[in-house]
C-alpha cells in the first residue's frame, strides 16, 4: 500500500491506495485553521488526525506529501518555527515583490520583470516565498536574524513525518537536524530562488536569496529526484516497516500527476482561484507575469495562469438571483449562447491574469430582451469561463501546446458549465471522476518511489491515474468570446 497526503490551505487529506492497481483502500481528512498566516503545527495536528481517520499508516510501504505552494516556513537553529508561516494568499509582501523587480532591473521595472522570469520562471508577486523573506527582513529583523532554514509547507511536513523537529512530542522526535530537510523541484520552483532548468549546481539561486534576504547562509531543503526517497517515516507514524517518504510536490503539480496530465493537456480548476495549468516540455520566460513557469514532478514544466474570479463569480450569481446551484444551472440553460449580448466581465476582486489588480467588473449590453434571470445567470457563467479562457490564450501565446481541457473543481459538475465550457474553450473537455487529485497524485508518486526502490530506477512505473468520467466534444461558439473581448478591453 502507498499513501498520498494533501496538506492544503484548509485541511489535510490522506488516501491509502494499492501500489500496483491504484485502487482506493482507505481515506481520512481533518480540517485545520486557515487564513494567510498560520502556525505550521496546526498542519501537523491535522495530519495526525487525518492519518488516524484513514485507519493509520502502519501498513503503507511508501508515502508522499503534496501541499499548498509558496508558504514560508522559517525555522531557527533548533528547528522551531520562528513565526507563523506566511502563505501563498498573504499579500503583505506585494510591495517587497515590486521592490525586488525594480532592484533586479537596476531601476527599470520591465527589465527587472523579464530578468526574474528568465532566472526563475516567474515575475515576482506576493505569493512567492522570496518576497516573504524580504518582508521578514524589513518588518521583523529580530525574527529574520533567527532564521536558520527555510522550508515550504510540504517539506516541513515530510520532515516531521520522518521524526525531525523539536516539538509535537507524539512522534518522539529525533531532534532538529535541519540538513535532513528535502523537497522536490515542483515546490522549489515556486520559491523565487530556484531555477528548475539550471544546468549546473543544485538549482538554488542563492544570489537572489541574498538580494532579497540580505543573507544566503540559511539551510534550504535538498531537492531530490521524482522517484527518490528523502527519508523513512518515523516508527510512530508508519510502524517498523520503514515506509519510504517520496519527494512530494506543490499541490498543482501533485494534481497534474493525479490526473495523469501529458503535454497538450490543460487542467482548468474552478475553485477559490481559477487555475489554468499545462504540462510543457520546457518553461517559457513570460516577462508580462501572466504565466508562472513552475516545474512539474516529472522533469517537465508546469505553466500556470491564475485568475482571482472563479467559484466566487458563481456564488455572486446565486446571491443576485437568490438561487441554489441547481436553479442557477436551469436558468442559464434557458438562455441562448451569448446571452443576447449581455456580457459580464467578472473582475469582482481585481484580476491577476490579465494583470489588473485594481480593475472592477462590468455588466454590459443591457436591453429589454436580456433583462431576465436566465440571461443574467448565463452571462455570469459565460463571463467566468471567458476569464479562464483568457488564461488559456496566455498559455497559447507562449506556444504551450493546448489540445484538451480537463475541467476540475465542484463547478465542473454543473450541467450549465458542462454545456457552456465546450462553447467557450472550443476544445474537447474531459471531466475526471471525482477524487482528491492532489492526494491521489502524491500516492501515485509514492508508488513510483516504491517501484524504483524495489525494482530499480529503470523499472516500469505503475501507470494508474484518475479516470475520466466523460468527455464533451468541442462546440465552439466564437461570438461569446468575441463580445466578451470587446467589453473586457473597455474595462
Ligand atoms: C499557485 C498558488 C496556489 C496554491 C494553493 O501559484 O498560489 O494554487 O498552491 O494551494
Amino acid at each position: 500500500l502507498v499513501a498520498g497526503v494533501d496538506s492544503s490551505t484548509q485541511s489535510c487529506k490522506i488516501v491509502v491506495r494499492d501500489a500496483e492497481t491504484g485502487a482506493l483502500v482507505r481515506s481520512g481528512s481533518a480540517k485545520h485553521p486557515d487564513g494567510t498566516s498560520v502556525d505550521p503545527r496546526f498542519w501537523w495536528d491535522a495530519f495526525l488526525e487525518a492519518a488516524q481517520k484513514a485507519g493509520g499508516l502502519a501498513d503503507v510501504a511508501a508515502l508522499a506529501v503534496g501541499g499548498q505552494q509558496h508558504g514560508m516556513v522559517a525555522l531557527d537553529a533548533q528547528g522551531n518555527v520562528v513565526r507563523d508561516a506566511l502563505l501563498w494568499n498573504d499579500t503583505r509582501s506585494a510591495q517587497a515583490a515590486e521592490d525586488l523587480i525594480v532592484e533586479l532591473g537596476e531601476g527599470d521595472r520591465a527589465a527587472g520583470a523579464q530578468a526574474w522570469a528568465d532566472a526563475v520562471g516567474s515575475v515576482l508577486v506576493a505569493s512567492l516565498t522570496i518576497t516573504k523573506l524580504r518582508w521578514l527582513r524589513d518588518a521583523e529583523p529580530e525574527n529574520a536574524a533567527r532564521v536558520a532554514a527555510v522550508a515550504l509547507p510540504h517539506d516541513w511536513l515530510s520532515w516531521r513525518i520522518a521524526g525531525y523537529g523539536p516539538e509535537g512530542d507524539p512522534t518522539a522526535p529525533l531532534g532538529p537536524q535541519l540538513d535532513k530537510l528535502f523537497t522536490d523541484a515542483s515546490d522549489a520552483s515556486g520559491t523565487g530562488y530556484y531555477d528548475a532548468q539550471a544546468t549546473s549546481g543544485d538549482g538554488y539561486r542563492r544570489d537572489l536569496l541574498a538580494l532579497a534576504f540580505g543573507r544566503d547562509d540559511v539551510v534550504l531543503p535538498r531537492v531530490i529526484g521524482s522517484t527518490e526517497s528523502g527519508a523513512v517515516a518515523h516508527a510512530t507514524i508508519a510502524g517498523d516497516g520503514a515506509a519510504l517518504i517520496g519527494p512530494g510536490a506543490g499541490d498543482n503539480a501533485g494534481a497534474a500527476i493525479g490526473l495523469g496530465m501529458q503535454p497538450g493537456d490543460i487542467a482548468i480548476s474552478i475553485g477559490t482561484s481559477g487555475v489554468v495549468s499545462a504540462v510543457a516540455p520546457r518553461r517559457t520566460q513570460d516577462g508580462t507575469g501572466a504565466i508562472n513557469g513552475f516545474a512539474d514532478c516529472t522533469g517537465n514544466a508546469l505553466m500556470l495562469a491564475v485568475t482571482l474570479n472563479a467559484a466566487q463569480v458563481l456564488d455572486a450569481a446565486r446571491s443576485v438571483l437568490d438561487a441554489d446551484f441547481g436553479k442557477l444551472a436551469d436558468l442559464a440553460l434557458a438562455a441562448p449562447a451569448g446571452s443576447d449580448g449581455l456580457v459580464l466581465v467578472p473582475y469582482l476582486q481585481g484580476e491577476r491574469t490579465p494583470n489588473r489588480p485594481n480593475a472592477s467588473g462590468t455588466l454590459h449590453g443591457i436591453r429589454l430582451k436580456n433583462m431576465t434571470q436566465a440571461h443574467v445567470a448565463r452571462a455570469y457563467i459565460e463571463g467566468m469561463l471567458c476569464g479562464l479562457a483568457d488564461g488559456m490564450d496566455a498559455l497559447r501565446a507562449l506556444d504551450v501546446p493546448v489540445e484538451r481541457v480537463m475541467l476540475i473543481g465542484g463547478a465542473a459538475q454543473s450541467p450549465a458549465v458542462q454545456e457552456i465550457a465546450p462553447q467557450i474553450f472550443g476544445l474537447p473537455i474531459s471531466i475526471p471522476e471525482p477524487g482528491e487529485y492532489v492526494a491521489d497524485g502524491a500516492a501515485r508518486q509514492a508508488a513510483w518511489v516504491l517501484a524504483s526502490a524495489t525494482l530499480g530506477a529503470e523499472a516500469p512505473q505503475p501507470a494508474w491515474a484518475t479516470k475520466m468520467s466523460k468527455t464533451l466534444p468541442a462546440n465552439p461558439v466564437p461570438v461569446v468570446r468575441e463580445q466578451y473581448a470587446a467589453v473586457r478591453d473597455l474595462v
